[in-house]
């Protein structure tokens, strides 16, 4: 199995973004992961469209954007424009909230299943913009929610830490679900984003996912090409 690395630059130098870019080129990085945040769906506030607009004019490699953002349909149009190649919205922007995370400020977003017009509707926003279409999953949202509107699909993205921070803890929650999409026959892409390392990557490439979304253990390495080189070996004979 191919495995392709994301480096989300939510642990990068800001001030030195361009170098951060083509240190993910060098090490053999194949995508860049852009985590957009808006203090609302996440605690806290990250990066919008003209940032990716940044990203964009100095690398071909795929962008994703990962809209940790409430109302994600407003925005669509703006990441696409600034030069994103993937969408990626969180499925709770399109179900109802669990009674513990409905008020403003309460966190992690969940939802047991959500509303696959309302889904689909975006997924055609995406699409006429010549954008791939990404579901995301929260640890506490069941994977199971995205069954209607798979067929649909991109990429999946399971979360594997509440997001809103990098550096987090790896939650194995994740891997059944991912294991779950592949039982079903999803060959799409999956992807696993949040305290993704050497360690944790093993089980999760097994369960099946192929891109694997890592901000501080890329960021943080001391020999970055060799940390990509074996994360992406561990994909070889799968
Ligand atoms: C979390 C973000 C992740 C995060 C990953 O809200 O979506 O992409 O930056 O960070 P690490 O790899 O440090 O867990
Ligand atoms: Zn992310």
């Amino acid at each position: 199995m191919r495995i392709d690395v994301s480096a989300s630059i939510l642990a990068a130098d800001f001030g030195k973004l361009a170098e951060a870019v083509q240190l993910c080129e060098r090490a053999g990085v194949g995508r860049i992961h852009v985590d957009v945040m808006d203090g609302h769906f996440v605690p806290t506030i990250t990066i919008g469209p003209l940032v990716v607009q940044a990203v964009r004019a100095c690398t071909k490699l795929p962008i994703a954007a990962h809209l940790m953002i409430e109302n994600p349909w407003d925005h669509i149009d703006a990441f696409a424009d600034a030069g994103a190649d993937i969408i990626g919205v969180h499925a709770e922007c399109y179900g109802a909230r669990r009674l513990a995370c409905r008020e403003h400020g309460q966190y992690p977003k969940e939802v047991d299943a959500i509303d696959p017009h309302k889904a689909r509707a975006d997924i055609r926003r995406i699409r006429d913009k010549g954008k791939q279409v990404c579901f995301t999953v929260n640890p506490g949202t069941p994977v199971q929610c995205l069954d209607p509107i798979l067929g649909d699909l991109d990429a999946v993205l399971v979360m594997s830490v509440n997001p809103g921070f990098s550096g987090q803890k790896f939650m194995p929650v994740a891997v059944p679900k991912i294991a779950w999409l592949r039982s079903i026959g999803f060959k799409k892409d999956v992807a696993i984003d949040g305290g993704v390392n050497a360690q944790t990557a093993p089980a999760v490439v097994q369960a099946g996912a192929n891109v694997l979304v890592t901000a501080s253990y890329f960021f943080s390495s001391k020999d970055p090409a060799g940390d990509i080189k074996a994360l992406k070996a561990l994909g070889e004979g799968l």
